[in-house]
Formats: C-alpha cells, sequence, structure tokens
C-alpha cells in the first residue's frame, strides 16, 4: 500500500515538474461574444473526426483536407471502451506491490536527470499495468499531435459517456459489472470509475504538453454528453450528478474552458452548448457564455435495416449561416468525416460498418461534393465577416413577411447577412441603397454590408458523382463449415434456464450458444399424425439463427423499431433426444436511452414447444448448456496462423448458399491509390476480415425500409427527409483501407451466417465518376469580391469549372443547358429554356482535359434564349 502510495507521490511530483518545465504560451478563456485565444475573440469552426474510425495513415490527410475545407478546430469524442477494454485496478497488481521505497526513491532521482526518458517509461508501465490501449487506430495522442501540426485547434469531448453510435455509448461492458454500479447518476463505483478514466486522459494531455496553454492545440475540453435530458427524467441524483462532473472536470486544470452540451443548467464555468440539425434560437444559460453548436448534423447514420440519409449542402450552409447571423460564434460539423465502424465498435443495435454521415469528407476521406466545397466557401464568407462578427451584437430588421437582416455594424466595420425563410418564393429586397435577390430558404452574406459574396442556395462549387469501380479479378476461394455446438460438447456451462446474453459473453463476441435437449416418448401423438410442434422462442435480440438436430430451422432477426424478435415454426423431431441449438447474435449493443446498460440481449424466454401429448411444453426453464462464440473465433480462422489449423475445402466443394461457413482466399492488392471497398452484395450476414484486421459486420441481406422520395433542399430539415436506397442493402460496400493491405499474399476472411454466394465478393475502387456545375447568372463571387466591390471590377459574370481528380480527365459532356434546366448533378434534364450552343463551349474548352473553366454568360452560349427570364447554367462532364 505504501509503495503504491510512493509511486503515487512520485506522479504527482512528475505532472507538477511537467507542467512547470512547459512554456505558457497561449491562453484560452470565453466571453459573450465567442472563444477568445491568446486575447482574440474568434469565430471557429469545427468539424468531428472520430481517430478509431479512420486508420493512423488516413489521418494527415482527412486533417489536410479538414483544413481547406476551412475548418479551424477538430473535434473528437474519447473511446473509453477501446482505451480501456479490461479494468485496469492499480491495486490488485502485482508489479505495483513489490515495488520498493528505495526504488521509488532511485526512480525520482533518474527523473532529474532524465526527465523525458522516465517521463515515457513510466507511463509505459503504468499504461500497461493499467491494461490500457493508445495504439494504432486509438492512438490519441498522434492524432492530436497531427492536428497541431496542420496548425489546427482540438476540442476533446472526453465524456467519457459519448453516445456516437458506438458501442456501449463508449463505456466498457466490463464497467456494467463492477458491484453496486449504476451509470449516469450520482453512484460512487460509477463516479470513481468516471473519474479514474477523465484523469487518465486530462493526465496524458498535460504531459504531452497537449492543452493549448501548454503551447498544445486543445482549445476546449466536453464533460459528459446530452446529460440534460436524462437529467430531468431522474430529478435529484441527477442533478447531483451534474454539479459533481462539473465540479470534477473542473478541478482537473486543464487551463481551458469545458463545455457540457445539451445541459441547460451546466454549472458555471462550463458553457452550455447546443446540438442539432438547427441552433439558431439557441442560448446559453448566461448571458457572458459565448454561443456554441456542438454538433451540426451534417448528414445522419445508417442502421441496417434503414434508408441511407443524406442532408443537402444548400440547407447545411443556410442552418450555418442563421447561427452565425443570430450570434453564434463557434460551429462544429458532427461528422466532417465519419468514417468506418471497424470491427465491432458500432453501437446499437443495429447501427451500420459504415459511418459515413454523408458528411463533407466521405467514408472513404474523399471531398463529398458540393458539400464540401460549399462549406468552404460558406467558411471564407464567414471569415470575412469576422472583425465584425466579434465586435458587436446583431441587429435585426424585418425586410419582408418571411425576410429579415442581420446588420454587425460598429465604427470601423459592417457585415450583413439577408435572410429568406420561404420554402418557395425567390424574394427580392431592398437593403441600404441596393436590391437583392435572395432565393427560397436562404442566406446571402455581405462582408462589407453592401457586396454579395454567397449565398447558402447558390452552389459555386463543383458537384460530383462517385462510382465503384472492379478493382479485382475473381477470387479463389476456400470453405469450412461451423460446427453446430450441442449440449454435448466439452466447453459447455450448463445452468438452469436463459441467462441474458451479455451476462455470458461480456460482449467478448456477436455469438452466444443457447443448448438444450428435449425428448421425445416414442407414444408421441405428433409423430403419427406428422403434425409438427411449434416452437416458439421470444428474443431480446438481436439476431437468432435455429438449429433442430445440427439441422437449421430459420431464422429471426429485430428491427429497428424493436430489437426483439420472436421464432415460430413447427419444427420436426424425432422419437429419443433432440438436440435444440439456437445461436443467438448481437449485432452492437445500446449507446443511448436511458439506463441503455441494463437492456437485454439474447433469448431470454419464454421457450415453448405446441403440440405435444401434454399440450406445450415450456423449456425455459430446463437445464441450459451455453458456449460463448463459434469455433472458428476460437481457432483464430480470420488470422494467418489460425486459418492453418483446419481443412478447408475448394472448387467443386466449396460451400454455397450454406449457413454458418468460414471462406478465405488470398489476393494481391489491387494497383493503384483510389480507395477500396468490398462488394458484399452476394453475401447474407456475418463479419469480415483482412490480414487478421475486421472491416466490420457485414449485413447485406437487411433490406432498407422506408421511402425514398425526392429531396428539396428548402424547408425544415430531419433525418427522415432526403434518402435513398429504399428497397435495396442498407450496406453494401464495406471500406478496406488500404493501409492493411501488403502489395501480395493478403489474406481475406468473411464468416457468413445466413449463407451466401463468396464468388460474387469483390473489390471495387472508389473514383469520380462525372462532375457538374450548377451555376446561376450573376451568382455571387467569392473571389476578387473586394474589386468588385469598389467598382473595379463591373458586374462580374461567373464561372464554371469543373475539375477531374487527378489522373482522370474529362472525357465527354454528358449534359450542358443554359437557359432553366432542371434537377441536380447526375439527373439534370433541359427546360423550358435551353441555349443550343450549351454544349460548344464546353466540348471545345474541356474534352481532353483535367481542369477548365467556362464564363457562364449567353453569349457564351451563342446567345439569350430567353430574355427577361433568370437563366442559369447546368453541366455535367465524365471523368475518365
Ligand atoms: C447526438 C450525440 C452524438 C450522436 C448524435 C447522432 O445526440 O451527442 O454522440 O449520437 O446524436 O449521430
Amino acid at each position: 500500500m505504501c509503495n503504491v502510495f510512493l509511486l503515487l507521490l512520485l506522479l504527482q511530483l512528475l505532472f507538477f515538474f511537467s507542467s512547470r518545465i512547459s512554456t505558457v504560451t497561449a491562453s484560452v478563456s470565453y466571453d459573450h461574444k465567442a472563444v477568445i485565444i491568446n486575447g482574440q475573440r474568434r469565430i471557429l469552426i469545427s468539424g468531428s473526426i472520430h481517430y478509431p474510425r479512420s486508420t493512423p495513415e488516413m489521418w494527415p490527410d482527412l486533417i489536410q483536407k479538414a483544413k481547406d475545407g476551412g475548418v479551424d478546430v477538430i473535434q473528437t469524442y474519447v473511446f473509453w471502451n477501446g482505451h480501456e477494454p479490461s479494468p485496469g485496478n492499480v491495486m490488485q497488481i502485482p508489479f505495483y506491490s513489490g515495488f520498493c521505497v528505495c526504488c521509488a526513491f532511485f526512480l525520482f532521482f533518474l527523473f532529474c536527470f532524465h526527465f523525458k526518458f522516465l517521463t515515457r517509461l513510466i507511463f509505459t508501465l503504468w499504461g500497461k499495468k493499467n491494461q490500457y490501449y493508445f495504439e494504432d487506430r486509438y492512438d490519441l495522442v498522434k492524432f492530436i499531435k497531427l492536428v497541431q501540426q496542420a496548425g489546427l485547434y482540438l476540442h476533446l469531448r472526453i465524456g467519457p459517456y459519448i453516445c456516437a453510435e458506438w458501442n456501449f455509448g463508449g463505456f466498457p461492458v466490463w464497467l456494467k459489472y463492477v458491484p453496486g454500479i449504476e451509470f449516469r447518476t450520482d453512484n460512487g463505483p460509477f463516479k470513481a470509475a468516471m473519474q479514474k478514466f477523465t484523469e487518465k486522459i486530462v493526465g496524458m494531455m498535460k504531459s504531452e504538453k497537449l492543452f493549448e496553454n501548454q503551447g498544445g492545440p486543445i482549445i476546449l475540453s466536453q464533460i459528459e454528453n446530452e446529460y440534460g435530458p436524462v437529467e430531468w427524467e431522474i430529478g435529484a441524483p441527477g442533478k447531483a450528478y451534474t454539479k459533481w462532473a462539473a465540479d470534477m472536470a473542473v478541478k482537473l486544470g486543464t487551463g481551458v474552458p469545458w463545455i457540457m452540451c445539451k445541459q441547460e443548467d451546466a454549472p458555471d464555468p462550463m458553457i452550455d452548448t447546443c446540438n442539432g440539425f438547427y441552433c439558431e434560437n439557441f442560448k446559453p444559460n448566461k448571458d457572458y457564455k459565448p454561443k456554441i453548436w456542438t454538433e451540426a448534423w451534417t448528414g445522419w447514420y445508417t442502421e441496417f435495416g434503414g434508408a441511407v440519409p443524406h442532408r443537402p449542402a444548400e440547407d447545411m450552409a443556410f442552418s450555418v449561416a442563421r447561427f452565425i447571423q443570430n450570434g453564434g460564434s463557434y460551429i462544429n460539423y458532427y461528422m466532417y468525416h465519419g468514417g468506418t465502424n471497424f470491427g465491432r465498435t458500432a453501437g446499437g443495435p443495429f447501427i451500420a460498418t459504415s459511418y459515413d454521415y454523408d458528411a463533407p469528407l466521405d467514408e472513404f476521406g474523399l471531398p463529398r461534393e458540393p458539400k464540401w466545397g460549399h462549406l468552404r466557401d460558406l467558411h471564407k464568407a464567414i471569415k470575412l465577416c469576422e472583425p465584425a462578427l466579434v465586435s458587436v451584437d446583431p441587429t435585426v430588421t424585418s425586410l419582408g413577411s418571411n425576410q429579415e437582416v442581420h446588420v454587425f455594424k460598429s465604427k470601423s466595420v459592417c457585415a450583413a447577412f439577408l435572410a429568406n425563410y420561404d420554402t418557395k418564393y425567390s424574394v427580392k429586397v431592398t437593403f441600404g441603397n441596393g436590391q437583392y435577390e435572395l432565393p427560397p430558404w436562404s442566406i446571402s452574406i455581405l462582408p462589407d454590408c453592401k457586396t454579395v459574396v454567397y449565398n447558402t442556395a447558390r452552389l459555386g462549387s463543383q458537384s460530383s458523382q462517385m462510382k465503384m469501380v472492379p478493382a479485382s479479378s475473381s477470387f479463389s476461394w476456400q470453405s469450412y463449415n461451423e460446427e453446430t455446438a450441442s449440449a454435448d460438447d466439452d466447453d459447455t456451462t450448463t445452468m438452469n434456464g436463459l441467462w441474458e446474453q451479455i451476462n455470458v459473453t461480456r460482449d467478448a463476441t456477436d455469438y452466444l450458444w443457447y443448448l438444450t435437449d428435449v425428448k421425445i416418448d416414442a407414444d408421441e401423438g405428433f409423430l403419427k399424425s406428422g403434425q409438427n410442434p411449434l416452437l416458439t422462442i421470444f428474443s431480446a435480440g438481436h439476431a437468432l439463427h435455429v438449429f433442430i438436430n445440427g439441422q437449421l430451422a430459420g431464422t429471426a432477426y429485430g428491427g429497428l423499431s424493436n430489437p426483439k424478435l420472436t421464432f415460430s415454426q413447427n419444427i420436426k423431431l424425432t422419437e429419443g433426444i433432440n438436440k435444440i441449438s439456437l445461436l443467438s447474435v448481437a449485432v452492437g449493443l445500446p449507446n443511448v436511452g436511458l439506463h441503455f446498460e441494463t437492456w437485454n440481449a439474447g433469448v431470454l424466454g419464454p421457450v415453448t414447444l405446441k403440440g405435444l401429448n401434454e399440450g406445450t411444453r415450456d423449456l425455459s426453464g430446463q437445464k441450459w448448456s451455453y458456449k460463448i462464440g463459434l469455433k472458428g473465433e476460437s481457432l483464430g480462422l480470420h488470422t494467418a496462423s489460425g486459418s492453418e489449423s483446419v481443412e478447408w475445402v475448394e472448387g467443386s466443394l466449396l460451400a454455397q448458399k450454406q449457413a454458418l461457413t468460414w471462406y478465405k482466399t488470398a489476393f494481391d492488392a489491387p494497383p493503384g491509390n483510389d480507395p477500396l471497398a468490398l462488394d458484399m452484395s452476394s453475401m447474407g450476414k456475418g463479419q469480415m476480415w483482412i490480414n487478421g484486421q475486421n472491416i466490420g459486420r457485414h449485413w447485406p441481406g437487411y433490406i432498407a425500409h422506408g421511402s425514398c422520395g425526392d429531396c428539396n433542399y428548402a424547408g425544415t430539415f430531419d433525418d427522415k427527409k432526403c434518402r435513398t436506397n429504399c428497397g435495396e442493402p442498407s450496406q453494401r460496400w464495406y471500406h478496406v483501407p488500404r493501409s492493411w493491405l501488403k502489395p501480395s499474399g493478403n489474406l481475406l476472411a468473411v464468416f457468413e451466417e445466413w449463407g451466401g454466394d463468396p464468388t460474387g465478393i469483390s473489390f471495387v475502387k472508389r473514383t469520380t465518376a462525372s462532375v457538374c456545375a450548377d451555376i446561376f447568372e450573376g451568382q455571387p463571387a467569392l473571389k476578387n469580391w473586394q474589386a468588385i466591390a469598389s467598382g473595379k471590377v463591373i458586374s462580374p459574370q461567373p464561372k464554371a469549372h469543373l475539375w477531374c481528380p487527378p489522373g482522370q480527365k474529362i472525357s465527354q459532356i454528358k449534359f450542358a443547358s443554359f437557359g432553366m434546366p432542371q434537377g441536380t448533378c447526375g439527373s439534370f434534364r433541359e427546360g423550358s429554356c435551353h441555349a443550343h450552343k450549351s454544349y460548344d463551349a464546353f466540348e471545345r474548352n474541356c474534352v481532353g482535359k483535367q481542369s477548365c473553366s467556362v464564363t457562364v454568360a449567353p453569349e457564351v452560349f451563342g446567345g439569350d434564349p430567353c430574355p427577361d427570364s433568370a437563366k442559369k447554367l447546368s453541366v455535367e462532364a465524365v471523368c475518365s
């Protein structure tokens, strides 16, 4: 005990010295207008990139693309269950109990001379003994240092409850089994664990000098996550917990402000912040706190069984401009890059492996156009207004029934935001000495109160259509049949009755076998009548495969509105002992909801057999044997060495459309640098690995329900508004990071639960199919706006810029129309007015080139096709 005390003392000293040794270079504070860095109020644009949802090899490029997109701050959660997969408990670790006083002094002595080396050594040992993990995709310090190297700030949302569609909301599953624990309330064991992890993270950040006042990039931290609604539900203990969480965090002395999101009663000095699709009406709980939008949802997450949500770029930009015009000074895009729920990290149940989120950078790290470019332009326009925005509060004046102007005017600066909230009509408004046309549901930005440089509904940047193209020749597969477990197997545990799944598996695997025997006497009537008995199984979820005497009898799975499932089917039983083997499958643990940690999974019953001589037999209370996981998992069939341990078959013996089957193949990396994915459309449900790395759960067999209609950017957005993939798999393509591949001799392993055709699996690469521009005549130009404002450039004519990615060229003009074309990129069509020479200029200037630009003016297209009407140009060019 005393040794432990000494070690802790030593560490304290170490922290003390490390914080003194660092140079204090900057400070972060806030007032009612903005976050203040180094004495300067800042309008900050932030973007969420979650480090474990991409690979360290992808990080530099993602961060750079965020920077190029006008982002100042990267925001990330901290993923507790990734960092502490097994509980750390210093007191139980032999290393510390054998640690002598002399060692402590000796170390301290050494420390004075070899500060850096010893800091590392002690923290490595400390981390190891506490079973912490900060490597590879979980290398938080590396991620933050890359952000710093790119010259960006970082907002660290420690949580440690994070929601985030992440397994168990970020909590390690072992936490649920700490005696006496109750999550996210005034509960001793929970608070102790939360404090320990928070201290661990803050300590790490301090020792690496990552807080802004130490010269690092971290300008803000977050404790808890959207606790307000929970507190509202549970009352007094919730209030006490909020206060405790805030006090605990503030006492850690990070030197930078803390925020609590969706927490109206966040105690000072915590800043309460807003999350949502829109936040323009949000007001922090004190006048001296800035208006921060921590989660501006750029789209929404995909669920297995759900359609894929998209949020139009115009509405995204509109919501941000609306927040800024109302005095908001900090906006974070959740997500800026969503990425992938690799392995079994997806929350749930039923959160898909892709966490693309329709974010400005797509799952593969490529800019999603027009969203990425349109928001980049918005950020430029906002930054032009920054001096005015941080100086004064806006004056709001009505300009019509549904139009207003927000003016930020001080002695030296003036910026204005002209807003039209009408969802149908363009409106001409008068402001100052000018007249301004405002498209529906849009905001125009005037950094000098005269010149429009940007309108949220006018896309100045190009759009693109992406495609997945074949990237490999077909694989040569081998298969291995997973064994159907039975109650007689050696490695089973027998108990009376039905047990909750996660209690038994501790979430080490998705799979749990429930095994029992049913004795059928020779005099059972159904044996003669042929009227098979009805087996009914109630399960708390999430999916179930039922085997009778080793044969698959059927499969059932829960749905998005209810993860519970019922299996009810007549089954064939024979005289004597019949083996019932139920494979219960979890598909991600819940990440949100009041006391989500208490939600059950697995076969909780009743399990009944109807149609016997005795009537209905209840099997629920009889002896059940349990087997955790699959045989193939315990053999490590997804790894190179493990896969050697069994006999695989191939050729005509290859298993096809067969449940519970492992497949493997060796392959060479597809050439090139384009991002890669596996097309799994021929498969049902399971998991995939490349060189031992778990790519995630595949479930293309789960078809997206719901309606996918037209999508109009104008009008209030919600996650059901603009969706695709209805009637198709919710997720067909599964991202395979390039860095997981060797040039040759890679191992791809697939475990298939339902039965699929592995010969249909292929590698595809993500490339640009075509690029589009959609430009209005007289559309505002960001470029050279000051020259325009000062009259040096008269009536600027916008240009349509087209640009194919490196290695591709414009091969064809698929569509061009100057006039009144309809539709969006990929589905443009001519309207009532069309200039007949619309194609000519593009064919002349663009075909055969990587990029080109064409002025949008009537004379370029052979004259004005409909004078007196507002016209635009829509063009789509094929990249090959
Ligand atoms: C928020 C939550 C995030 C994420 C988001 C939906 O309420 O704070 O972690 O879950 O919803 O994507």
